[in-house]
């Protein structure tokens, strides 16, 4: 058998650089040698031999979090050197990543997301009266982002200048939201059309965190992650049908992660993600194994999803 080509992208220039090396070194153990040939790429040196090596990669694994990398940039970049590659195109990932945007495609979907106003930089607001919408206590994050980076919980008027400054150094919007307490939860679903959904994994950072932050998230044992959440079986089929429904809504591909907030007995969508975390303590890794898919068989699913949508694309446009 002849091995597939895979170009493996990790690195990059986003403040989520670090969090991706770790998942591409997780990502390059598990893809099984015996069926592919790997060559590592980091966007941030390498993109030229990308290109100069293209017609020599059968498929691309993008293992890149945040912008420059998860919001469509390295995806177009793909897609003109026709190659395909894991998970969502170039505008899912755009969608997903842009969380204002995000909440408008959730909102026509119908799925309930926390009160929240956007500021924009250089436009004058009164952030008190504007404040007053989600209230107190709120949390601002960037408009595009992740892995809480940029993002504080703000429990008085006195903090919010602060968390605003934060917010603005990554970008010129920024969202303000209702802070809901309550069980945090994330779902996976793995497809292209018809998705399989997997089952809901339960966040809960230790008590020394206020919420689940940069150092929650990556810390090994900052987090407790428990899946299948102990939810309520009508809460988890409602959070998993959520989770099909924003993939859906964002144009999502292959495969996606929704993070959601269930307070008082309502679901809130907060963001999906369009490529999950794959480090050792990741979230989307562990709802697959507790779906019975290993590590290695997640990726090979994940690259046959690549090919699925790359052949229907061909045959798009040879119908057209
Ligand atoms: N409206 C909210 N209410 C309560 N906690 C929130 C809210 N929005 C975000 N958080 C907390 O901040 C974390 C990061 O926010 P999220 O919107 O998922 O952005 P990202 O993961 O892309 O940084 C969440 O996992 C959650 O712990
Ligand atoms: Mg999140």
């Amino acid at each position: 058998m002849t091995k597939l080509r895979v170009a493996l992208l990790s690195g990059g220039i986003s403040s989520e650089r670090d969090v991706s090396i770790k998942s591409g070194n997780q990502v390059y153990e598990a893809l099984d040698k015996a069926k592919y040939d790997v060559t590592r790429y980091d966007p941030a040196t390498d993109l030229g031999k990308l290109v100069a090596e293209a017609s020599g990669v059968d498929v691309a694994f993008i293992v890149l979090h945040g912008p420059y990398g998860e919001d469509g940039t390295v995806q177009g970049l793909l897609d003109l050197l026709h190659i395909p590659y894991q998970g969502s195109g170039v505008l899912g990932s755009a969608l997903a990543m842009d969380k204002w945007t995000s909440k408008r495609l959730y909102r026509e979907a119908g799925l309930p997301v926390p009160p929240f106003q956007v500021l924009t930089l250089g436009e004058a607001f009164d952030t008190e009266t504007l404040a007053k919408m989600p209230g107190y206590p709120l949390v601002v994050k960037p408009r595009s982002g992740g892995s809480s980076i940029g993002t504080s919980i703000v429990e008085s008027p006195r903090q919010l200048p602060q968390a605003l400054d934060l917010a603005f150094d990554h970008g010129p919007h920024v969202i303000m939201e209702a802070y809901l307490e309550g069980i945090e939860i994330t779902g996976g679903v793995l497809g292209n059309d018809n998705c399989q959904l997997l089952p809901v994994v339960e966040i809960i950072p230790e008590s020394s965190y206020t919420f689940f932050d940069y150092e929650a998230k990556y810390q090994e044992g900052a987090t407790r992650e428990i899946c299948p959440a102990r939810i309520s079986k009508n809460l988890s089929d409602g959070a998993q049908s959520y989770a099909a429904k924003a993939h859906r809504a964002l144009c999502c591909r292959g495969y996606s992660r929704t993070d959601m907030i269930i307070h008082d007995e309502m679901i809130y969508v907060l963001e999906t993600n369009t490529i999950p975390g794959m480090t050792p303590v990741s979230l989307f890794p562990l709802a697959a194994r507790a779906a019975g898919i290993s590590f290695s068989q997640l990726l090979d699913r994940l690259i046959e999803l690549a090919f699925e949508d790359r052949d229907r694309d061909v045959r798009q446009r040879e119908i057209s």
